[in-house]
């Protein structure tokens, strides 16, 4: 193995596979391998190129901490996660489509009792989101549980402003006997994914905006059934169709109907104009 040249290099890089244990990750290393390779050929680099290249991965490692996880948003915006994503969940007709999960769900979000406001003390209109969790055949869910997590009305989710302790704008309910849930919250609006590093370079350099539509996320989960982690998106949001992370399905579209002040549907009596958003996620039985 010397003197190797543009022409055979890859297939001796290749060759160094042959003794990798697990055969998994040896299948995988060895299209990571060839693409790579190609990717290189294909365009020609330079090496100016190359290295501005491990310049920029060195800054999105460095980007990263615990509140912060700048690879997850290269995959986003890359439509990577959203590819991963689609590929493993393909879900039956009915069940609630999946989308990305995203860096700002945190673990150990409070447990809320239906009708608590998630989002108290943020700036936002009130809304309150109500549903159901329903089994394929339209049978309720008791005891299902969703784990909610927004930006308020000033974009921005709880573990993007530095003066917050603890976990907010985000929850977990419960779904009653009759498998329904409700919360307030505030109505979410587009945001921007974080530009402030070099994720944002690139974007910029692709010459995209970096915009979200507004959404609120959930990942629904229930003893027995496939989980899902998906959003609901809201109506009428102008980055519909041009999601920085590719993340919007149809199916995940819904109307926030806004309301004079007067008794809401769950009987709190609203001194300023609301908002309703209701939507079902149906979930299929656990894979034996
Ligand atoms: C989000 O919706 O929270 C999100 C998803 C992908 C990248 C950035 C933000
Ligand atoms: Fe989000």
């Amino acid at each position: 193995m010397r003197n190797l040249t543009e022409t055979n290099l890859t297939d001796a890089v290749l060759a160094k596979l042959e003794s990798a244990p697990n055969l998994r990750f040896r299948q995988v290393m060895s299209s990571v391998i060839t693409h790579l390779h190609a990717c290189i050929r294909e365009v020609e680099l330079t090496e100016a190129e190359w290295f501005a290249a491990i310049q920029f991965l060195t800054a999105v490692g460095k980007k990263c901490d615990d509140k912060r996880q700048e690879f997850i948003l290269l995959s986003d915006t890359l439509g990577a996660s959203m590819l991963v994503d689609a590929m493993n969940h393909r879900t039956p007709a009915g069940a609630t489509e999946s989308t990305v999960l995203g860096p700002f769900h945190v673990p150990g979000a409070p447990a809320l009792t239906n009708g608590a406001n998630v989002a108290s003390g943020f700036p936002g209109e009130p809304a309150l989101f109500s549903g159901h969790v329903l089994t394929m055949e339209g049978n309720p869910i008791a005891g299902a549980q969703l784990d909610v997590w927004q930006a308020d009305a000033e974009g921005l989710y709880d573990v993007q402003r530095s003066n917050l302790n603890g976990r907010q704008l985000r929850g977990k309910v419960h779904t009653n006997e009759q498998g329904k849930f409700w919360f307030w919250t505030v109505r979410p609006t587009a945001y921007p994914v974080p530009t402030d590093g070099p994720v944002g370079q690139i974007l910029l350099n692709m010459g995209r905006h970096p915009y979200r539509p507004a959404h609120i996320h959930a990942i629904v989960t229930a003893s027995g059934y496939e989980p899902v982690t998906t959003h609901v998106f809201a109506e009428g949001d102008q980055y519909l169709d041009s999601d920085a992370v590719f993340g919007v399905k149809d199916s995940l579209v819904v109307k926030f109907a806004r309301h004079e002040p007067g008794a809401a549907p769950d009987g709190t009596v609203m001194k300023q104009p609301y908002f309703t958003v209701a939507y079902d996620f149906g979930l299929p039985a656990a894979k034996a």
